[in-house]
């Protein structure tokens, strides 16, 4: 091997790519490329990714790496796009493989992530090569990355970051919803990493102190540190799940369920259904997914309590008994945890939203069948869409005479806290519960009713 070939295949190995993190950057280009072009769910395509897939060799830090550059380049893809439209003379070039994901991530790290410039853009320029239909870009990779890099920061400080950073689908919704100021907020609330909300099965105070975090007054712990969930104290032994502190809201509704038959519709994952089967109920676990309800098993597994599980179409499911409450946690376009999943903006469209609306309209109106009467409905969705909360609610009160709102007492727990709505509803938006530092506060955005079966 001549000295310049020798030179060649040392810069071209595997073990120098991992030394440089070109690893973590093709698999960060590929997951941006499977949600922004293909519509794949990040998660789905992280999961994917982890077991077998592309990242499955990468060193636990550089598949940190990897998601921590998906994660802006999400939250900040606004900003990004306008420097790009604004460098590339004669826009996007079509049919030219990932070069979009990789000068997205590329901008994403030199803007973002404060990752020196000759870095990012060598590995920008390499990705390129590797791609046998953005390879012919490479130099153009190169010129855009280096005007990103020196004029890049300013421009993209002088832009409106809440307003450019949102789809206009989801500003007007948000907009015509709660006003200019509140979507602004809401938009806000999106450009940071959230923190993690744990639900500790006992004691949050001491799980607050071991973990270094903070006891929350929902009832939660919430951390700052993110290293891998699974070699955190406590989880081996099931001491806790992974839960928002909004989300962990509408089955706490339900006050005493000691005792109680219980149908939890929709529960897969099964973070609810956990704190009802803590709570002392007797659970059914319904929901449609195999694969989901498969995960709620191992979940519910892990933390050693227990619930029977039903795969069935909750718009259909007719068993013989009736039950004393019903938690459904319905199907919805998510808006309100766009903080922990910064691809929502990118996969769901209005239309997605009024297809759900209708697949909510069923599932509520057989889930008052299943009600004794005298029973308890609690309803809720992770969206920040009144159509998919207040409206959905309204409309069933209105059609439906045997049925009643029970609205939240401000002297029961949580009743006074600023969410619980004069209507007697609960009503979060991702720029709720403040703690000291916007580092430690949010929660996601949801809605949840109280209902009581009358008839
Ligand atoms: C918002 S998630 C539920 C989260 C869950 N309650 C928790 O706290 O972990 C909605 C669930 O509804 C399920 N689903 C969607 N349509 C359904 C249907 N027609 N019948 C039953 N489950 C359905 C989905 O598979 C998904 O698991």
């Amino acid at each position: 091997m001549t000295m310049t070939a020798r030179k060649e295949a040392s810069r071209l190995s595997p073990t120098r790519d991992l030394q440089v993190g070109l690893p973590a950057r093709r698999a960060a280009a590929a997951l941006l490329d499977a949600v922004l072009q293909k519509k794949q769910p990040l998660d789905e395509v992280l999961g994917r990714a982890r077991d077998g897939g592309y990242m499955f060799d990468l060193p636990v830090r550089d598949r940190a790496l990897a998601r921590a550059i998906v994660g802006v380049s999400l939250r900040r893809r606004g900003q990004i796009d306008y420097l790009l439209n604004t460098f590339l003379e004669r826009g996007l070039p079509a049919r030219a493989g990932t070069l979009y994901p990789i000068l997205l991530s590329g901008a994403a790290q030199l803007l973002f992530l404060n990752v020196a410039p000759h870095a990012a853009i060598d590995l920008a320029v390499r990705l390129a090569q590797w791609d046998p239909r953005a390879k012919r870009y490479d130099k153009l990779v190169n010129a855009v990355l280096r005007r990103v890099a020196e004029k890049g920061a300013d421009i993209a400080a002088s832009l409106d970051a809440a307003r450019i950073n949102t789809p206009d689908w989801l500003w007007s919704r948000w907009v015509s919803a709660w006003g200019e100021e509140r979507a602004r907020a809401i938009a806000a609330s999106h450009l940071a990493e959230p923190p993690l909300d744990l639900i500790v099965k006992a004691d949050p105070e001491l799980w607050a102190e071991r973990l270094s975090g903070r006891a929350l007054p929902t009832g939660g712990v919430r951390l700052l540190s993110k290293g891998r969930i699974e070699e955190m104290p406590g989880f081996a032994e099931g001491a806790w799940w992974v839960q928002d502190a909004a989300a962990s809201l509408p089955a706490q509704l339900l006050g005493d369920m000691a005792g109680k038959r219980v149908a939890d519709l929709c529960a897969a994952p099964g973070g609810k259904t956990a704190q009802l089967a803590l709570a002392g109920a007797s659970v059914v676990a319904v929901d449609s997914s195999k694969a989901r309800l498969d995960r709620l098993g191992e979940n519910l597994a892990r933390l050693g309590l227990k619930a029977e599980v039903v795969q069935a179409d909750a718009t259909l499911w007719l068993p013989e008994e009736r039950f004393d409450a019903i938690l459904l946690d319905a199907p919805c376009s998510s808006t309100g945890t766009i903080r922990r999943h910064p691809d929502v903006p990118y996969l769901k469209s209005d239309r997605d939203i009024t297809e759900l609306v209708a697949v909510q309209r069923k599932l509520l109106e057989n889930a008052v069948t299943l009600l004794k009467p005298g029973g308890a409905l609690v309803y809720s969705t992770c969206s920040l869409e009144p159509q998919e909360g207040e409206s959905q609610v309204a409309a069933l009160l209105a059609r439906d005479a045997g049925v009643a709102l029970d609205p939240i007492r401000e002297d029961e727990p949580l009743g006074d806290m600023p969410w619980t709505q004069a209507s007697g509803c609960i009503r979060t938006f991702p720029f709720d519960l403040k703690l000291d530092g916007p580092e430690w506060s949010g929660m996601d955005g949801f809605f949840a009713a109280r209902l009581v079966r009358t008839g």
